[in-house]
């Protein structure tokens, strides 16, 4: 099976400054195939000297205050503090066993990493490794990393680990810090074979591409995909045989599942990670960007086209439709509906279909996220006029012809009834004069 989103990689034009707006202009006229790193260590955005001030900064100025103790467990060591900590649900465990991390030594398909996430915090736990990793979401700089040491102690320390973004701030971020998910089948020791690598891997990718060296537990019917498979031969049989190590509820004979905190690799936790990662992403590239096309030409209209790239992310408008129901651990989707804030009718962005497609309102529920409130206000209000042109029916682009009458309307109900800080326009239907390029905060 051939891979169908490779993207094409774009190289890095230049330093800083006005040469590089205009990189920005030639080369990134779609960010979802941008892959040049924004200059995110230069003066204007400067994120290593910056301070992070996001969930496990509030957590740690809570352990030095005594506010929060933490319980060390002797079996899983922070793992179920943390958890407890930053609200993270045991139900979204997933396991990967490519050894895709600075600790790789200890991944094996026999002793996968496991991973958990909430909106904003991602925590990587391996049975028998020296340190516990952890990414958050910083309103302001995008992805932050951490590494917590798995020993006993009175008042334990997030330690932030700039050097994460050799991976974590690449091409395969979107160019900035973040989050990302890859599907790279190994061999019988968890060795990536790098010739297999599907990049990218979010809402827009087929199934058929996903989940090469992870494990996954759930249903997909006939909708086969990659996860479970370990060594060539397996791949080889997969290839005859595409059911083959699909629709699993177990994984007692791969490994020790007692080993692990939480139960399976979860299918949907899995594909919730999948849009939410990259949006993530989406969002802080387009902080960034915004803060340098204002430093360097006072205006933002150059990022037209980055904008538009956003909005299909943000609508889930090019999302792989699904061709069977999937499922997969019922609390998982419980506790990720719980989260939600909900219209008078019961309706939420969290709400999830996982019949024809991922979401019941095609429209990320990341725009309640502090991340999304903290786009510079230019771009913030730009982008809201943009999404209720969309929603009312006012913009007749391309991009957004898809999208059913009846999903629009949804949309625009619950974000009108959950998100307070909207524009008066939003709530007030009065005829609103066409607002063409975006003007100033
Ligand atoms: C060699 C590349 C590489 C390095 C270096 C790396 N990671 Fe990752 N990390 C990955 C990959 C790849 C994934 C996604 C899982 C997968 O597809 O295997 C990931 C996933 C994660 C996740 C889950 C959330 C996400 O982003 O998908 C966390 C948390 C994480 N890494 C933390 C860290 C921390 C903390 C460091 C530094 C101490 C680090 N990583 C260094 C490759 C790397």
């Amino acid at each position: 099976m051939k891979p169908t989103n490779h993207l094409p990689r774009r190289a890095a034009l230049c330093a800083a400054g006005a040469m590089l707006a205009m990189s920005f202009i030639a080369a990134a006229d779609d960010f979802q195939g941008s892959t040049h790193k924004v200059p995110y260590d230069e003066e204007i955005i400067d994120y290593s000297n910056k301070k992070a001030d996001g969930p496990i900064e509030k957590l740690q100025a809570k352990i030095d205050r005594g506010e929060a103790k933490l319980k060390y467990d002797e079996k899983f060591g922070w793992l179920p503090a943390l958890l407890d900590a930053l609200d993270v649900p045991k139900s979204s465990q997933m396991l990967v066993f490519s050894k895709t991390s600075l600790q790789r030594a200890f991944i094996t398909p026999q002793n996968p990493r496991s991973l958990f996430y909430n909106d904003d915090v991602y925590l990587g736990f391996i049975p028998g490794a020296p340190v516990m990793e952890v990414s958050a979401v910083d309103p302001k700089l995008g992805g932050v990393f951490y590494t917590f040491a798995q020993e006993e102690s009175e008042k334990p320390r997030f330690i932030r680990a700039n050097d994460c973004t050799s991976c974590h701030g690449a091409a395969k971020t979107l160019g900035v810090p973040g989050h990302f998910v890859r599907s790279i089948a190994t061999d019988e020791t968890g060795e990536m074979d790098s010739q297999s690598e599907i990049s990218y891997i979010n809402h827009r990718s087929p199934l058929a591409d996903r989940w090469a060296g992870w494990f996954v537990t759930g249903q997909s019917g006939s909708q086969a995909h990659r996860g479970n498979l370990i060594g060539a031969k397996e791949f080889a049989r997969f290839e005859k045989e595409p059911g083959f190590r699909g629709n699993l509820t177990d994984l007692g004979r791969f490994f020790d599942e007692e080993k692990y905190f939480g139960r399976g690799s979860d299918l949907v936790a899995l594909m919730v990670l999948e849009h939410q990662g990259q949006m993530h992403n989406y969002i802080a590239r387009l902080n960034f960007e915004t803060q340098i096309m204002m430093k360097t030409y006072g205006h933002i209209r150059y990022l037209r086209t980055q904008v538009a790239a956003f909005l299909r992310y943000l609508l889930l408008t090019e999302e792989q439709p699904l061709t069977a129901p999937v499922s997969g651990n019922p609390q998982f989707v419980k506790d990720f509906e719980a989260h939600g804030p909900r219209d008078a009718q019961g309706r939420s962005l969290r709400d999830l279909d996982l019949q024809t497609r991922l979401f019941k309102h095609p429209c990320s529920y990341l725009i309640y996220s502090d991340a999304f409130d903290a786009l510079p206000a230019i771009m913030r209000d730009h982008l809201l006029q943009r999404l209720h042109d969309i929603l009312t029916g006012k913009d007749t682009s391309e991009d957004f012809a898809a999208m059913r009458a009846e999903d629009r309307k949804n949309i625009l109900e619950i974000l009108v009834a959950t998100k307070p800080s909207l524009p008066d326009y939003w709530r007030n239907p009065a005829p609103v004069s066409a607002a063409g390029a975006p003007s100033g905060n």
